[in-house]
């Protein structure tokens, strides 16, 4: 099969589509035919090395990119029992010494599927897996209860928007931080919208006085984020190099997401009920993925990049 491959990370010329082995699945596992795969920031950490430079990911001497599944279920493992052969499903590649998923083929545990959503088509679907599950995952480290306040920095991007979409349905009040081009978008979600980063700490406390109860830092702000923090509040920092230190009696927690099908499930039927809004703004095949990293090291993209096989 054909797969995006990196034997030592670096700029996007490290990127390499090989002929790798198709790998077959083991104990409660599945293979799945890919159909579509997201690019997200973490695949350019991969690439640059920076996950193995901060100890997340193992060194090898070669490894694949992808986190987010779409695809049909091609193969099934000894005692793996969720699902058919056919069976379009999502799901999140969390092992990173595992093979990739840009990639023709990837083996995931059954139990990091989903069925896919039944209203959009598998480019779509693509979209949702790491970015919703670290949004819904990143609430609730916050431990917010409804009523409560929530600064949202990254709004524009895959993380930010899920977070303001399931935060509103649990009856969290939040401040975004966008982009002023999409302004009118976030003020349909978000309780207050802000389009800079300058002086956020009092921009948001003139929102919210006294500050938020608790941010998430999709934007990777750090400490300008926090000024926004009332004491005794919950930072999440998605980059844990980048947390900032707990400071005025704040926690700050550092989110790692992990793959659970069980939720991935859940958050697939807030697509079909038009709760979760998937936004796809360009598709590439995986020969030209090096253009597809240079696009989304650039910034800017509204909306996820996906890579078809
Ligand atoms: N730890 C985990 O489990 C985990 C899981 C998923 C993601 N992450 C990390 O979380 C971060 C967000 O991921 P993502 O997929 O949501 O990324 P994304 O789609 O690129 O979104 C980030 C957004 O932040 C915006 N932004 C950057 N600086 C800003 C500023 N000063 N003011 C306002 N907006 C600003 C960017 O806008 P422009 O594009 O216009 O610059 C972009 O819209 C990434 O660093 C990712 O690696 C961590």
């Amino acid at each position: 099969m054909k797969s995006i491959i990196v034997h030592a990370g670096g700029g996007t010329d490290v990127l390499e589509l090989a002929e790798t082995p198709t790998p077959e699945p083991g104990a409660q596992q599945v293979r799945v035919q890919i159909v579509a795969s997201s690019l997200n920031p973490i695949d350019l950490s991969a690439r640059a090395g920076r996950l193995t430079a901060a100890g997340l990911q193992p060194p090898m001497s070669r490894y694949g990119l992808g986190w987010d599944v779409a695809g049909h279920v091609d193969a099934l493992g000894p005692g793996a029992t969720r699902f058919r052969a056919g069976d379009p499903v999502i799901g999140l590649r969390d092992l990173l010494f595992a093979g990739g998923a840009h990639a023709d083929y990837v083996v995931l545990d059954e139990s990091a599927l989903a069925p896919a959503p039944t209203s959009v088509p598998l480019t779509d679907a693509a979209t949702l897996p790491l970015n919703a599950l670290t949004a819904d995952q990143a609430i609730d480290l916050t431990g917010l209860e409804s009523g409560r306040t929530l600064l949202v920095t990254g709004a524009s991007g895959g993380v930010g928007g899920f977070t303001l979409e399931l935060a509103r349905l649990r009856g969290i009040r939040t401040v975004a931080l966008g982009r002023p081009r999409d302004a009118d978008r976030l003020s349909a979600v978000a309780a207050h919208v802000v389009t800079s980063a300058d002086d956020l700490g009092h921009a948001v406390r003139r929102l919210v006085p006294g500050g938020v109860d608790a941010v998430i830092d999709a934007a990777v702000l750090g400490i300008v984020a926090h000024q926004a923090l009332h004491s005794s509040g919950t930072f999440v920092a998605l980059v844990a190099p980048f947390a900032p230190p707990p400071i005025r009696g704040t926690r700050v927690v550092v989110q790692e997401v992990f793959a659970d099908g069980a939720r991935l499930a859940e958050l697939t039927k807030l697509v079909d009920d038009g709760t979760l809004t998937l936004r796809v703004a360009h598709t590439f095949p995986l020969a030209r993925a090096r253009e597809a990293h240079e696009l989304l090291e650039k910034g800017g993209v509204s909306g996820r990049i996906v890579l078809i096989p």
